[in-house]
């Protein structure tokens, strides 16, 4: 074969999908396949597709007609460009992909992502279809990025750590897409932190659709709590920041709550879903918690970590959710005082329990997702200022959009702006806040570090931030 061949691979949806695209980029460097952003120039497209929330599949579809209109322009330059389709929307659509769209060759599905090599070069003769949930563990033939790969991603890396979920919640399609719950055994995951801590990586942020379910196998032979693992991975020499997501409010146990007052490194900051604050609506979407068993956990984190910040997801217009419901989750977003949270419309899911309920009007569900993004975005607007005037610690990234500015990442997430030299990029700076906007802290680097003491900054234990 002639030269490398390009790679386009375009994201839907959440960060394990992010993820997943890295890793099938990384599995087929071997084959001589380089990654492009410009999608004409690409010899084979994967769209990595998400199914959790509305329209996920007509969504692809018509991505798919953008990529046959690519498919011709190559054909009428002489190429071949291969198109396949990846992640929940593959799984759960299957040969239908395959027939409805001849534009694509290959409909893979998220548990066959370290098939890819072989299953590419059956595509270049027939079409293929591979959405099974095989017996071997992918992790063990997904490639590893090289120290290159790893650098060009950034500072701030995601590894995951389980995958699928055993929960059921009757909205939700994970269980089904991405299958029964699986965790990674740690020593798998210790290395592959090592790896990215040896090329710079500063943060690590532990993901799966029910992280804090996390029961992966440790050297012991026995099962160990996220927490055990995080306080394995504080010890990885260069790791900086620890952060985990997403988590569901049964699982946080005790020693989870204690590693937030006990590490340092693990950053106060919490992604817990609670999706809606009427006890009805919770035990109509099965989560099997009430709202004062939810208010409970929080104050008992807070206790551990005075100083976390919350954030959550919330569905607004879930089947049977009346106003006095909706008013419920309004209240206890104002009760919690989230640093931010997601908010969606109910949308059915096929094949799920609550797809089959009585459904609210898409009207109300529309009204009310309005309703609560407003206090959502009022509330995030004053986490935001009540930062102005704090020096926080921030994680330098990259460059920022104006000339000299880079941007990081404050303990709570928080993007932050602020002049700097490019040799800061890995530190982690204090930063005094001047400014918040909707979604960004503007900020100037502390007096100490205006001469550019990128190794001190570099060496400096994480300091709880000034919040
Ligand atoms: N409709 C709307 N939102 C959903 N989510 C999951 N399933 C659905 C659905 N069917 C939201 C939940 C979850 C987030 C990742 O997506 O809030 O926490
Ligand atoms: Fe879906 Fe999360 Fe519920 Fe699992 S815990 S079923 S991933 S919403």
């Amino acid at each position: 074969m002639s030269g490398p061949r390009k790679l386009h691979v375009k994201s839907f949806g959440c960060q394990m999908n992010v993820y997943d695209s890295h890793r099938m980029a990384d599995t087929l460097a071997p084959e001589g396949f380089v990654e492009t952003d410009v999608p004409d120039e690409a010899d084979l497209v994967i769209l990595n597709t998400c199914h959790i929330r509305e329209k996920a599949a007509e969504k692809v579809y018509s991505e798919l007609g953008r990529v046959r209109q690519l498919k011709e322009a190559a054909a009428n330059e002489g190429r071949r460009l291969m198109v396949a389709v990846a992640g929940c929307v593959a799984q759960a659509e299957g040969s239908e992909i395959l027939r409805r769209a001849p534009v694509v060759d290959l409909v893979v599905g998220p548990q066959s992502y370290h098939r890819l090599p072989g299953l590419l070069a059956r595509a270049g003769s027939e079409r293929v279809l591979d959405t099974e949930f095989p017996v071997e563990d992918k992790f063990d033939f997904l490639a590893a990025p090289g120290r290159e790969q790893i650098r060009a991603r950034g500072v701030s890396a995601f590894v995951t750590v389980q995958e699928g979920c055993d929960r059921f919640c009757s909205f939700c399609v994970v269980p089904y897409t991405r299958g029964a719950e699986i965790s990674r055994p740690v020593e798998k995951i210790v290395a592959e932190v090592e790896r990215l801590a040896d090329a710079g990586v500063r943060e690590v942020t532990l993901i799966g659709q029910n992280v804090n379910a996390y029961h992966g196998e440790g050297p012991d032979v026995r099962p160990w709590t996220l927490a055990a693992l995080l306080h394995r991975l504080a010890r990885v020499a260069g790791i900086a920041r620890l952060r985990y997501t997403t988590s569901h409010p049964r699982d946080m146990d005790e020693s989870l709550i204690a590693a937030h007052r006990d590490l340092g490194c693990l950053m106060p900051y919490l992604h817990l879903p609670l999706q809606s604050g009427s006890d009805r609506i919770l035990a109509a979407m099965n989560r099997r918690h009430t709202r004062a068993d939810y208010l409970d956990l929080v104050a008992r984190v807070r206790a551990a970590r005075p100083d976390l910040a919350l954030s959550s997801d919330f569905i607004v217009g879930f089947p049977g959710e009346t106003e006095e419901d909706f008013r419920a989750t309004i209240g206890i977003v104002e009760d919690v005082g989230y640093a931010g949270a997601f908010s969606f419309k109910y949308s059915p899911r096929p094949g799920t329990p609550a797809a089959a309920m009585e459904q609210v009007s898409e009207d109300v569900k529309a009204q009310r997702l309005r309703r609560l993004q407003a206090v959502i975005d009022r509330r995030q607007a004053h986490f935001n200022a009540a930062c102005v005037g704090k020096t926080v610690d921030v994680l330098l990234e990259k460059r920022g959009r104006r000339h000299g500015q880079l941007v990081g990442r404050s303990p709570y997430l928080q993007p932050v702006q602020v002049i700097a030299p490019a040799s800061l990029i890995g530190a982690i700076v204090p930063v005094t806040i001047t400014e918040a906007g909707t979604n960004s802290l503007f900020g100037d680097l502390a007096p100490s570090m205006r001469v550019g003491e990128t190794r001190a900054a570099a060496a400096r234990p994480l300091a709880t931030a000034g919040a």
